[in-house]
């Protein structure tokens, strides 16, 4: 919009939402965010591809790629027959998934304004808008752009569960007119209305936009605009776009803006000029591979938990990373982890607030690790702005491991600022040039649409109501045979027994498609089984598998969401990209708000329990035998609300296990993942190591504790199930639950880097009493654990709701009220 100051009616339109948390609103968070967007307000006064240091080793195509037809920009997504269907959408014969912008009358001829058309291409068939707000999965859409440039002139408004993709061989560009007016964002992510943002950030999910240029230059440098605007939470996703601002003097432009949310993962992304190229503040993000060049500031940091940045490259900016917000005597930025980087001819690297009296205690934590610095002034900057100390001095030199805040290695708190030993890093989790090993979504751009096979096309029909387990099963193994893609149009396919994946096997789904298990097999405690299972124990190869969600219909007491026996090579690992799991809360999950209210006032026991709300035994397993998987934007989530309800109320579906890794050679990535609400712990690491991870996110079942752990799972020895203890914990006068649910659980297990952790507990019996600071933070007594391990790192560990930060070797350590950071409490720098 044109020289206008969005944040004045951004903050008056904040002022009148309820910010809403951990999936559902929480007045204290609700008053945090606010006060965290009036320090943002100072930004009302202001409102090209760089060579990247270090060589990847190219994605690894596990057959050879046949070699292009006709033209270079054809693209299998826009070729292939588009029969996705929406299975629980009052009409799934005509609601349309696959939207072809060009169809709905834009002309992407760089003259004509297509914003009605590609607004109507979103928004046609009854979909969810932002003016409805509330969520649904039942109008998914994957609105596709041919190459061309679009031409806007007011904000593309996207939608609830939305794909926007652009052609990755010819990258479409939306180009604003210099009279562009009337929208925060040339796409709005989230659309203000009425009564603020129009979808909670909190439970903006499963979305993404990829493959674009977004264009701002003919936007006179003056005139404040936004590229995209992006509160989202998690199983969101920006990849592979270029921002093209204004470099002028007095440039008012910024990429990505975002105020709030619970994210979230971006990756692939180049900003040109701006003057805040990045002006963002959320809970938590994990985002990698971002170049900033020309940029007057290349990240504005508003507000965060716990932040994650690998492979960012800052070039020729004025200030690399302000996480200043707030003041020394204010810091509203929580925490950030910072690797694998460089930041070059720029005069401010790192801007903080930190300092020897800045508040609260454990603000403004930092961690670099790997980070190149090549001709900059100051390296970082602390204590702005009241003392300007130079915290690390510039010039051109590499940091192996250097810091700021509270640790405990493990004795503490100690407080630091300087250079620390840095995680001694596996080589089987490197890449050439030292670097984690990373690797983006495939897209497959590089291969004809006869190298695909369509679900639908071999007979699985992803209706919802038919039983698809022989179709499926025979569609993913015919692909493999034919060493072809396994496209699973987007629908809902329901099955009864495993669907097994073996080595080779290449599958993408469709703005999410959904494995459905049902029935009896599924349905034993005493014998569970996967839904999903990536190779058989012993099995060696590589899979890849992406935009896919892997769910549960009703009572499934011994699923497995996810099981993966495959022992991939380091050098060429399987991947998992965009793949969630999605237990109960939508629709044909027959666990909603109907079947599955919540209980708190009643005493939950082992018999009175709503058996019928079981759901799942464990989401994903990472075998003994199993080795060399990267997951990247995977968020394995038990459903604590009801997606459909348009008030989203909360529910109770039980689910045991979360992610757990009992693999014996280890070599596993977890880049941007998360795991909620499930019994006995979220993220488990038993007799494993070789783990690079980070920023992992959890939260602690919202019913607990009532029923308290392990209610209703059973120990299980061979499965390394935690013990809980059954009686309370007292602390001077206050009470604390001790059987609640491990955030984080290390047991017998070696070299495992956590690169950024929020472990968050919000509720006891749906009450968010017990997470208050000034309460004394007694929703569960301890949240990670770490026992029998060594060689055991945790940067920026940030909790919520729990009294003590750390168990070590079975004593608590680390005190809540030792590390206090704003909503959450921080140690930066945790080593066992
Ligand atoms: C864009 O909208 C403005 C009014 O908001 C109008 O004056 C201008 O002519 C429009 N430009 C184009 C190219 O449609
Ligand atoms: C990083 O992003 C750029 C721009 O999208 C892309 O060309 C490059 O391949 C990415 N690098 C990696 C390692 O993914
Ligand atoms: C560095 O940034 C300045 C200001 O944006 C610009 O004038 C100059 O051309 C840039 N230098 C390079 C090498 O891009
Ligand atoms: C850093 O960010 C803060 C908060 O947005 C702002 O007040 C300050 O002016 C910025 N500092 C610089 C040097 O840009
Ligand atoms: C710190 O630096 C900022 C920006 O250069 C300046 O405005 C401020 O006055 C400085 N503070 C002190 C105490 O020198
Ligand atoms: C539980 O009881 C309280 C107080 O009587 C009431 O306000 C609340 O609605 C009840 N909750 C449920 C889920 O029944
Ligand atoms: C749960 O909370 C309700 C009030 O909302 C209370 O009556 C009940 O005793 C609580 N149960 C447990 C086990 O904490
Ligand atoms: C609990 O104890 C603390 C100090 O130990 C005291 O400040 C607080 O008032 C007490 N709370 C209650 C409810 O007694």
């Amino acid at each position: 919009m044109r020289s206008t100051l969005f944040l004045a009616p951004l903050l008056a339109a904040i002022g009148g939402t309820k910010a809403q948390h951990g999936h559902v609103e929480i007045p204290e968070v609700e008053e945090y965010v606010s006060s965290m967007l009036e320090n943002f307000g100072h930004w009302t006064h202001y409102p090209g591809p760089s060579p990247t240091y270090w060589h990847h080793p190219s994605p690894r195509p596990t057959k050879p790629v046949p070699p292009r037809p006709t033209d270079q920009c054809d693209y299998w997504l826009a070729d292939i027959k588009h029969q996705g269907i929406a299975a629980f959408n009052p009409a799934p014969q005509t609601y349309q998934v696959f939207r072809n912008v060009k169809d709905f009358g834009a002309k992407g001829d760089g003259v004509t304004d297509d914003t009605a058309a590609i607004n109507n291409a979103i928004s046609s068939g009854g979909r969810l808008s932002p003016a409805q707000g509330g969520s649904t999965t039942v109008t998914p859409a994957v609105v596709y752009f041919p190459p061309g440039v679009y031409m806007i002139n007011a904000s593309i408004i996207d939608y609830y569960y939305t794909q926007l993709i652009g052609n990755p061989n010819c990258l479409p560009t939306i180009r604003a007119f210099a009279t562009f007016s009337g929208g925060l964002g040339l796409i709005d992510g989230d659309q203000y209305g009425a009564n603020g943002l129009g979808f909670g950030a909190t439970n903006t999910f499963w979305r993404q936009i990829r493959n674009f240029i977004i264009d701002m230059t003919l936007i006179p440098a003056s005139s404040s605009v936004t590229g995209i605007h992006w509160p989202t939470a998690q199983a969101t996703s920006i990849q592979n776009v270029v921002f093209q601002m204004s470099g002028n003097a007095g440039t008012q432009h910024q990429g990505i803006f975002i105020e709030e949310g619970s994210g979230g993962f971006m990756n692939d992304l180049i900003f040109n000029g701006g003057l805040n190229a990045a002006a963002w503040g959320n809970q938590q993000f994990t985002m990698r591979n971002l170049t900033f060049n020309n940029a007057v500031t290349a990240i504005n940091q508003a507000w965060d938990w716990g932040w994650t940045y690998k492979s960012i490259s800052i070039n020729n900016c004025s200030v690399g990373l302000n996480m200043s917000s707030g003041g020394a005597a204010a810091q509203s930025v929580g925490s950030i982890t910072f690797i694998d980087s460089s930041i070059s001819n720029t005069g401010i690297g790192i801007l903080t607030a930190h300092g020897p009296d800045s508040l609260p205690p454990s603000g403004g934590s930092l961690i670099l690790e790997n980070v190149v610095f090549n001709n900059v002034g100051v390296a970082v900057q602390g204590e702005y702005p009241t003392g300007n100390t130079t915290a690390l001095a510039g010039g051109s030199f590499t940091v192996a491991g250097w810091g700021e805040g509270h640790s405990y290695t493990p004795n503490g708190p100690q407080v630091f600022q300087g250079p620390i030993t840095p995680v001694s890093r596996p080589a089987a989790l490197l890449q050439s040039g030292g670097k984690y090993y990373e690797r983006s979504k495939p897209q497959y751009q590089q291969y004809s649409v006869r190298s695909f096979l369509s679900a639908r096309s071999l007979g699985a029909t992803g209706n919802g109501h038919t039983d698809d387990t022989a179709a499926l099963q025979k569609a993913v193994l015919l692909a493999k045979a034919q060493d072809k893609i396994l496209f699973i149009d987007h629908g809902d396919y329901l099955v009864s027994k495993t669907i097994y994946v073996p080595a080779g096997s290449r599958i993408v789904g469709e703005t999410y498609s959904v494995i459905l298990s049902y029935g009896k097999f599924f349905n034993n405690m005493n014998s569970p089984q996967p839904v999903l299972q990536l190779g058989k124990p012993g099995e060696s190869g590589t899979v890849e598998v992406s935009d896919l969600i892997v769910s549960t219909q009703g009572q499934q007491q011994g699923a497995v969401l996810f099981e993966y026996n495959l022992n991939s090579p380091s050098s060429s690992p399987s991947g998992l990209w965009d793949v969630h799991a999605r237990v109960g809360g939508f629709a044909g999950s027959n666990l909603q708000l109907a079947e599955c209210p919540t209980t708190p006032n009643i005493t939950v026991t082992a018999d009175n329990l709503d058996q019928q709300c079981i759901a799942a035994f464990m989401t994903m397993h990472l075998t003994k035998s199993s080795s060399g998987l990267y997951l990247e934007n995977v968020w394995l989530w038990i459903a604590d609300h009801d997606v459909e309800d348009p008030q989203l109320r909360q529910i109770t579906v039980y689910a045991g296990r979360g992610l757990l890794d009992q693999s014996q050679k280890g070599v596993f990535w977890m880049v941007g993942t998360s795991v909620e609400h499930h019994v006995k712990y979220e993220y488990q690491f038993a007799n494993t190591h070789t783990v690079f991870a980070g920023q992992i996110q959890t939260e602690t079942a919202y019913y607990q504790p009532n029923p308290a752990a392990p209610l209703p799972f059973p120990y299980v020895a061979s499965l390394n199930d935690p013990v809980f203890p059954t009686q309370t914990i007292t602390d001077g006068n206050l009470t604390i639950p001790a059987a609640e649910g491990w955030g984080l659980r290390i047991v017998g297990s070696n070299d495992i880097g956590i690169y950024g952790a929020g472990l968050y507990s919000f509720f006891n019996n749906y009450s968010t009493a017990c997470s208050n600071q000034g309460a004394g933070e007694t929703c569960q007594n301890h949240i990670f654990e770490d026992s029998d391990s060594s060689s055991i790192t945790v940067y920026n560990l940030n909790t919520v709701g729990t009294h003590y930060q750390v168990n070590l070797d079975g004593n608590d350590i680390a005190y809540f009220g030792d590390n206090l950071n704003g909503f959450v409490d921080t140690i930066a720098l945790f080593k066992d």
